[in-house]
């Protein structure tokens, strides 16, 4: 069995790794308190898969139990009023815990939900897909999106643990865990050309979902991001450069409407984020050409064709990152990120022509 703990000093609580879902469900249900009112909330598709362990969860630890449909587009506040209804139906109390079943979109909203219900109550967060394994269940930041903005309403809330069943990636079909790896990526340009290599090298065992791989990348992923967070946990500076590739990523997202998967899209971004930092910070372009190299083996696209080019450059300026003017993460080596960096439209047309236009 697969075990390992990490601490995340910010919000001092444990994230522990754990193989198989039942052990972590044993594990939270010896956690909760069983005489307050429990709820375990959960992304349908993970319900209709693991339901054998949850119907067996759900007994013992005698929580109350929604399963809501997740997909991007249902990140709103519709999803979370769905959520307030049954926590007030339930009766549920501040000292009761929510356990969050899911995804990322699941544990931001799930998340924010906790940070608002009776001004907080206590959450534990079970993500189900590598994006929310290697990134979104930690850091503290929830929410959700609101008309075209992505996460624009949301707290910083920590959890009071995170359990990371890894056999859920098991079941997430190519598209979401080839998404997830995506994230990964974004960890070891932002951080080191060692763990870049490392992504090179074992590029075969990620294809196979090898578990050891896995664990190395899911604890590297988390390192990185606790090291960051815990330098600023109200992403007032540092923090920042966790948004490489997003500046874009979330406008390909929104422009697509959802047709393009926050990983995917953030793979784009960075395209594009890596050849504006050639044209302004001089990096060097073997990154790029590595780049692609990576995602041609593992079939992320790194082509796109942006239809409505002022929508896509308004939505920009929109970001809650940018104050009118396009400002983007950009690199000037392997782990080392130049925040906040202002860039004209011209030079955003070309980077977006060369970074992601048909070859
Ligand atoms: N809070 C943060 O710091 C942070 C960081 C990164 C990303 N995010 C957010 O995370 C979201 C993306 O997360 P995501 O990629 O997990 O998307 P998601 O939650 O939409 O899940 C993707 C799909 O996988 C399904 N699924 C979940 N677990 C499964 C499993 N084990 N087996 C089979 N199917 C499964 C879901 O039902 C869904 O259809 C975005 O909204 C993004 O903004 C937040």
């Amino acid at each position: 069995m697969i075990q390992c703990k990490l601490k995340e000093i910010s919000g001092n609580y444990d994230i522990t790794i754990k193989y198989y879902l039942k052990d972590v469900l044993s594990d939270i249900n010896k956690l909760i308190v069983k005489e307050k009112r429990n709820v375990l909330i959960v992304d349908r598709n993970v319900y209709d898969i693991y339901s054998e362990f949850i119907h067996v969860f759900v007994e013992e630890s005698r929580c109350e139990i929604l399963a809501i449909d997740i997909k991007e587009e249902n990140k709103n506040y519709e999803t979370i009023t769905l959520i307030y209804d049954f926590l007030i139906e339930k009766n549920i109390h501040r000292d009761s815990t929510l356990v969050a079943m899911g995804g990322g979109v699941l544990g931001d909203i799930v998340g924010f939900a906790a940070s608002t219900y009776m001004r907080g109550v206590k959450y534990i967060n079970v993500p189900t897909t590598l994006i929310s394994q290697t990134d979104s269940s930690v850091g503290g930041k929830v929410g959700y999106n609101y008309g075209k903005i992505k996460n624009i309403l949301g707290s910083f809330y920590n959890p009071t643990a995170v359990f990371i069943p890894l056999e859920t990636l098991n079941s997430l079909d190519n598209r979401n865990y080839i998404n997830g790896i995506c994230e990964v990526i974004k960890y070891s340009l932002i951080y080191s050309k060692d763990f870049f290599a490392f992504l090179e090298k074992n590029i075969q065992s990620i294809i196979n979902r090898d578990k050891e791989t896995l664990l190395y990348i899911i604890q590297k992923c988390l390192e990185i991001k606790m090291h960051i967070v815990n330098e600023d946990f109200k992403d007032e500076n540092k923090r920042n450069v966790l948004n490489f590739g997003h500046t874009a990523g979330h406008a390909l997202e929104i422009i697509s409407n959802f047709n393009i998967m926050h990983g995917e899209a953030v793979a784009l971004g960075m395209l594009i984020a890596v050849k504006l930092s050639e044209y302004k910070l001089s990096l060097s372009k073997d990154i790029y050409n590595r780049l692609l190299k990576m995602y041609f083996t593992l079939g992320i696209d790194y082509n796109y064709n942006i239809n409505n080019i002022e929508e896509f450059i308004s939505i920009m300026k929109r970001d809650k990152k940018n104050d009118e003017e396009i400002r983007f993460v950009l690199l000037e080596d392997f782990g080392k990120c130049k925040i906040k960096t202002k860039v004209t439209e011209v030079d955003l047309l070309k980077a977006i022509n060369e970074g992601i236009g048909e070859i």
